[in-house]
């Protein structure tokens, strides 16, 4: 089993687009599997797309947070603050097989619907973490991976593969997705701001100090008291990278480069942070060889990616040609599905 996480400290770099894209190739590519999408973000964009888009999946989702049980993440969220430190057992109770609320989804897809209730609970699960058992912490920062243990052990399969979207905040959700995930894949778009989110990142889960004597997150500081382990840097994903001229490019090139850089730093005195990837893979020694393993780009793929999220159509499924969302007509091209589709292809033949 492979449990990835979804995460960058800033909004609106793909997380929830490259979830469901890989999400949906990964399940398309491996049949035999049974692939999880578990959505820890309160605004659920992952769970629409993946539910049928902007109308359907909207609809949906309305119908799932209005029906009594409530099937979402929050649903088992209220189990547990109802039993922190117990597991109830009860995570096969909160899933969602994809394909019955939209066809175009492979049947091995599930998913933990994303709840905006998430938010309101929050400070409910962070009072959970004191003033309980000595290693309340520890037990409260586990509940997403009893969730996950519930769902396979029901499933009666060790060999899921597990993607969890993220909230940018670095909230207590977030924390507990952290905390349940084995790999880490930190999408990011090519900006200043974007470089500022990584350090941030590496700084919250790792404690790689900016300033000699920064102070580090409790996150941190916890996780190691506790010795539990944290996810390993998999992949950094440059996403909506546009050649359309040769100076855009290589201003996009710049900013990723500078990202790589300092990601390079820390894996110069944290190696133990990343995950050597395919298994048996030589440890990289160079610069390039380093690159060539954790560095990925994602291409813009313009009107495809708005129809393909707008409807809930992966984009490998998706075709040429006139669509309509909210009543107007789109045109997808056949030249962007031909950049795109091989690109995401590639990105998930490189998932484990
Ligand atoms: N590779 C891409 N090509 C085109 N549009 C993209 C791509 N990745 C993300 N987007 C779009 O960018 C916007 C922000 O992405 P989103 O996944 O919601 O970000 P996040 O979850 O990190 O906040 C969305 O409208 C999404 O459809
Ligand atoms: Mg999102």
């Amino acid at each position: 089993m492979a449990i990835y996480a979804i995460w960058n400290n800033k909004g609106g770099v793909g997380k929830s687009y490259l979830t469901f894209q890989l999400a949906a190739e990964y399940a398309r590519q491996h049949p035999q599997k049974k692939v999880l999408v578990v959505d820890m973000c309160p605004q659920a964009n992952s769970s629409s797309m993946l539910l049928g888009g902007m109308e359907n999946g909207e609809h949906q989702l309305t119908q799932i947070h209005t029906a009594q049980p409530r099937r979402t993440i929050s649903g088992y969220i209220e189990d547990r603050i109802r039993s922190p430190y117990v597991t109830p057992r009860s995570g096969a109770n909160y899933v969602t097989q994809v394909s019955r609320y939209n066809g175009r989804i492979p049947n091995n897809l599930y998913l933990v619907v994303g709840d905006e209730q998430l938010e309101i609970q929050s400070s409910r699960v962070t009072s959970a973490t004191f003033p309980g058992p000595q290693d309340a912490w520890r037990i409260v920062h586990l509940w997403v991976r009893d969730l996950i243990t519930d769902i396979f052990e029901s499933w009666n399969d060790e060999n899921a593969c597990v993607f969890i979207d993220c909230n940018p905040s670095f909230s207590i959700y977030t924390e507990l997705a952290l905390t349940a995930a084995e790999r880490l894949l930190i999408p990011f778009s090519a900006d200043g701001s974007s470089k500022r989110a990584v350090k941030a990142l590496l700084s919250l889960v790792y404690g790689v100090r900016r300033h000699q004597g920064d102070p580090q997150s409790d996150f941190y500081l916890e996780s190691m008291r506790y010795r539990m382990s944290s996810p390993e840097i998999y992949m950094y994903i440059g996403n909506r990278l546009t050649q359309m001229n040769s100076s855009s490019a290589s201003a996009f090139k710049t900013v990723v480069n500078e990202i790589g850089d300092e990601i390079w730093g820390v894996w110069q005195t944290l190696p133990q942070a990343f995950c050597i990837h395919p298994t048996g893979a030589p440890t990289p020694t160079s610069k390039k060889t380093f690159k060539s393993m954790f560095q990925y780009e994602v291409n813009d793929a313009n009107t495809a990616s708005v129809v393909s999220g707008s409807l809930g159509i992966p984009i490998a499924s998706l075709t040429a040609g006139n669509k309509t969302i909210a009543g107007r007509t789109i045109m997808v091209n056949q030249s962007q599905l031909d950049k795109q589709v091989p690109n995401i292809n590639n990105l998930v033949r490189n998932i484990e």
